[in-house]
């Protein structure tokens, strides 16, 4: 007899067939009723077992998180609340659980419980649910490159650049830090590390990206990157997925006409394949907003501001203009800010951005063409001297969720570029030469990972879309 996932089971509704199935108990009641949850789907089976064929002490085993093997026939259901259920002629407990001390009980538990108990978590409805999306994700984000002949592209995880220059890395090293060798001067004598020079964690796989877009023409990355900045924020992970095409040939719009739509098809997908999970965040996000004050509630539902994300164009204004509307608007007038924005030139803050989102525009928006002094050494220089050819997109809820740009092929302006930001040239000489050998106008993006899942879950604390959540002070588990 074949095993058949739950997933399997419930689709196919093979009334009438004997099968088995293995998965986890999730609530067990009147001695009679099992729910069984194998990972597989949203959904639990129902087995209905008849407790007198079975000695007590077997039947005190079955308990909430026990692994369990049942075979039996599935026939339509009789219960409301499941259109079907498994009549078992053959019940085996795989692994029990002690109900004493299991920590998950079939109730809701708060997220921030569940934190403390990471590795369990996945058995919950809730990060079930999650992680079946982040799958779906991930697998979509590779079919859309694909689709349109982009070639991924693995870029190392242990570099000796710094891409963003922002100084936020975490050095690799494998010198005894209780006897570090010096040099005559008393500085580090790197030359006995393992790389026999500083080496570090990579913060984004661009720069090695683009030489091979300078090649390949259309390539994309997609894995982990780290970054040691301290930020405890809900939007923040030291350890974090970044997805980052790099195309040759293409322009700022281009950049931007590609973020929009991988976001647009990306999100459909979900939207398509993973309808139970969804509804299930959806009411759930409906039920947690009652306790809400009316202020801080979503305006639209997570379904809605999904479809409301696929519908619409993204927004497209630049730094400037943004900053004029923020200038103007009524938080910056009464005080509101936390940052008042005054004058042309500031960085913008998650508050800034999410005012322009949820409250000015009510949609996606793609701001463009930032001061230079904000944005990263790569990016083209525009014509007014003053700002580069940036593009961040900012999502409801979210704020950043893409940043990229077109990139400075120009060699001579690249490399006085970097001199005035102390970016060593010589050092990235193999950055340069792609400048100096038929250098060709290009542009890329980044797009963070679990801010996707955040944005579409509909989750609120970063912390709990990825697995295991590094942050300052955490690496558990
Ligand atoms: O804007 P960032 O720093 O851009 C880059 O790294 C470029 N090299 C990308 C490129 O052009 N190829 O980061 C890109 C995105 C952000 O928009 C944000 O979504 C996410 O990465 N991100 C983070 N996500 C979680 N935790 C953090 N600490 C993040 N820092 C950035
Ligand atoms: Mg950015």
């Amino acid at each position: 007899m074949t095993t058949r996932s739950i997933k399997n089971i419930l689709q196919t509704e093979d009334f009438g067939i004997q099968l088995k199935v293995q998965g986890w108990v999730r609530s067990f009641r009147s001695n009679r009723f099992i729910a069984l949850n194998d990972g597989s789907v949203q959904g639990n089976l129902q087995l209905v077992i008849d407790f007198t064929q079975f000695e007590e002490s077997f039947i005190r085993r079955i308990a909430v998180g026990a692994a369990i093997e049942a075979e039996g026939i599935l026939i339509a259901s009789q219960g409301s609340g499941q259109t079907m259920e498994l009549q078992v002629s053959k019940l085996t407990i795989l692994g029990d659980c002690d109900p004493s001390t299991y920590p998950l009980q079939p109730k809701k538990h708060s997220l921030e419980f569940l934190r403390q108990i990471a590795h369990l978590r996945f058995r919950t409805n809730t990060f079930g649910a999650i992680f079946r999306i982040r799958h779906t994700l991930s697998f979509a984000i590779h079919e859309f490159f694909n689709s349109r002949g982009f070639y991924y592209l693995h870029t190392p995880i242990i570099t000796a650049s710094d891409a963003e220059g922002a100084g936020e890395m975490f050095q690799v090293t494998t010198l005894d830090l209780n006897n570090i060798p010096k040099n005559e001067d008393g500085s580090i004598n790197f030359k006995e590390d393992f790389f026999e020079r500083p080496a570090n964690l990579t913060v984004s796989g661009q720069l090695e990206a683009e030489l091979a877009a300078m090649a390949l023409s259309k390539v994309y990355t997609f894995g982990p990157t780290f970054r040691a900045e301290n930020s405890n924020t809900p939007r923040h992970l030291a350890e974090f997925w970044m997805i980052e095409p790099e195309v040759a040939f293409a322009d700022i719009h281009d950049n931007m006409n590609l973020a929009e739509d991988l976001l647009k098809y990306v999100i459909q997908k979900v939207m398509t394949d993973c309808s139970d999970d969804l509804k299930f965040l959806n009411d759930r996000e409906l039920e947690d907003e009652k306790q809400k004050p009316l202020a801080e509630r979503n305006e639209l539902s997570l379904l809605e501001r999904l479809r409301f994300c696929v519908e619409n164009n993204f927004e497209r204004i630049s730094y400037t203009e943004a900053i004029d509307i923020l200038k103007n608007s009524n938080p910056n007038k009464k005080g509101k800010f936390q940052f008042p924005v005054e004058k042309w030139g500031t960085d913008l803050q998650s508050e800034h951005e999410r005012y322009l989102v949820e409250k000015h525009f009510k949609k996606p928006v793609i701001l463009s063409d930032y001061p230079k002094e904000i944005k990263a050494f790569y990016m083209r220089q525009n014509e007014d001297g003053k700002t580069v050819a940036a593009m961040d997109i900012l999502f409801p809820g979210i704020g950043e969720i893409v940043g990229g740009s077109q990139r400075e092929e120009r060699l001579d302006k690249l490399e006085s570029r970097m001199i005035e930001m102390h970016i060593p040239t010589e050092e990235m000489h193999w950055y340069l030469d792609t400048r100096k050998y038929g250098s060709c106008p290009h542009a890329g993006f980044g797009l963070g990972f679990e801010r996707l899942v955040l944005f579409v879950t509909g989750m609120t604390n970063i912390r709990d879309v990825i697995p295991f959540p590094r942050f300052p002070g955490n690496a558990e588990f």
